[in-house]
């Protein structure tokens, strides 16, 4: 390639970083949705205001293991990390690599711990990280934009992979994933979050006590 074509090239990589370092943890979502729009389903991060009404109903006191499903740039892992007990542990499981690869680089909480891969395989992971069941999962996968058979599947591993007195927090822009719950979840807490960009959904599904669940 001529030297001169090289000079633009070197300034438009250049801009593209700088503008990244100005946007931070913005700037790598926002790449991760120009890369993978369908798997990251958002163009921003979630609000304060649904962070703090996501997890506000759950007994931290009780929590030992956290997981999250998509946490991407880590909006909720700080806030989760803040309210967790010092024994307890977060994992967190994404199928995108810029972004576990950015959390291991920013978050160095000894609590913390990234996985790349799939939430489908939740139960695998929980278990190499050495427990029997998770305490809470979070999530804020795109359930609507996910591959066929994809969201049913994490539904499904989810239920199987929470202890009884458990809770599958959701957090979704469309109503779609409350159905999936309603399959597996008999009790389900409803709200809907305006303060968010857009708006948005959460529900918090309960895993009874009761064997027959
Ligand atoms: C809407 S973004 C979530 C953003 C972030 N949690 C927040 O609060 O702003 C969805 C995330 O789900 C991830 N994802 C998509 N499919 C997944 C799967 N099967 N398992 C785990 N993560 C997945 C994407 O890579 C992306 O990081």
């Amino acid at each position: 390639m001529p030297s001169s074509d090289l000079a633009p090239q070197a300034l438009s990589h250049r801009l593209k970083r700088r503008i990244k370092q100005w946007l931070g943890p913005q700037g790598v979502f926002l790449e991760g949705f120009l890369r993978h729009p369908v798997m990251v389903g958002s163009i921003i991060p979630s609000s304060r205001f649904t962070i703090d009404r996501m997890l506000a109903p759950v007994d931290w006191d009780n929590c030992r293991l956290f997981v999250e499903y998509g946490p991407g740039v880590g909006t909720f892992c700080r806030p989760v990390l803040d309210r967790l007990r010092r024994d307890g542990q977060l994992i967190v499981i994404d199928t995108n690599p810029d972004f576990i690869d950015y959390l291991r680089r920013t978050i160095t909480d000894s609590r913390f711990v990234a996985v790349h891969g799939s939430a489908a395989d939740v139960e695998a992971i929980v278990r190499a990280h050495g427990h029997d069941h998770a305490d809470y999962v979070l999530s804020g996968l795109p359930f609507s934009t996910l591959p066929e058979g994809v969201g049913p599947a994490i539904a499904a591993a989810t239920h199987r992979v929470l202890r009884s007195g458990g809770a599958f927090l959701v957090y979704q822009f469309t109503a779609r994933a409350q159905a999936l719950k309603a399959r597996y979840f008999r009790r389900i807490d409803k709200a809907i979050e305006w303060r968010n960009v857009p708006p948005c959904f959460l529900s918090w599904g309960w895993k009874d006590a009761d064997p027959a669940d």
